[in-house]
């Protein structure tokens, strides 16, 4: 594989509804300093095995506290997403926050959004593979194939139904999380096991 560099633009807002509208915006600008880091499950641990369950809006206390400790436990461990089953907790919850960094150079940069009760309502026939990994699964990459654009729906933090597009990078975030909360997880994706790689050897692919 070649050391080639994707420039990448800002990603356009998935999230259609906020343009032009003067409503509360779904992404989680500045939660980050309320969460505290929780233990990330890992590969091996139950609760990443089982389908999770629907969460009833408005949110609790509780699940505000969960959404603010996902964030901080992401960020933490340089996530690019999290699912509420990766704090140990079974529920159609989870984060999708991409944005460059030393896991995933080449990301494009999109500010975090909580999306509850997501439902994936239609998807491209095209499908990419492309490098994915886990923080449930540390050390590992695997080559995954995922729908190039998917439309989406899922609950905001607000309460409101939200309708989005996605593609490319943020469109397989949504897939690899959506899975977390089915109980899926990338190396059940992976169909050619032999494109394993240690993260040490994905970083030298990805910096040379
Ligand atoms: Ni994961």
């Amino acid at each position: 594989m070649s050391k080639r560099r994707h420039p990448h633009p800002p990603a356009p807002s998935p999230l259609s509804r906020e343009k032009g509208e003067r409503r509360p915006s779904p992404y989680l600008r500045e939660r980050a300093a309320k969460g505290r880091v929780r233990v990330i499950t890992q590969l091996g641990m139950p609760v990443l095995r089982q389908v999770s369950k629907r969460l009833s809006v408005p949110l609790t206390k509780a699940h505000e506290r969960l959404i603010d400790d996902m964030l901080v436990t992401m960020k933490k461990a340089r996530g690019v997403g999290i699912a509420a089953p990766q704090v140990g907790v079974g529920l159609r919850l989870f984060i999708v926050a991409p944005e460059p960094s030393s896991r995933y150079p080449r990301a494009p940069r999109m500010p975090p959004v909580a999306m509850m009760n997501p439902v994936l309502v239609k998807h491209s026939q095209k499908m990419v593979t492309d490098w994915e990994g886990c923080l449930s699964i540390p050390g590992l990459r695997g080559r995954v194939p995922r729908y190039q654009s998917v439309e989406v729906e899922f609950t905001a933090r607000d309460g409101r139904r939200l309708r989005a597009e996605m593609t490319g990078f943020i469109a397989r975030i949504f897939q690899h999380e959506f899975d977390h909360i089915n109980g899926h997880v990338f190396i059940d994706r992976v169909q050619d096991t032999r494109t394993f790689v240690t993260e040490a050897e994905y970083r030298k692919l990805m910096h040379g």
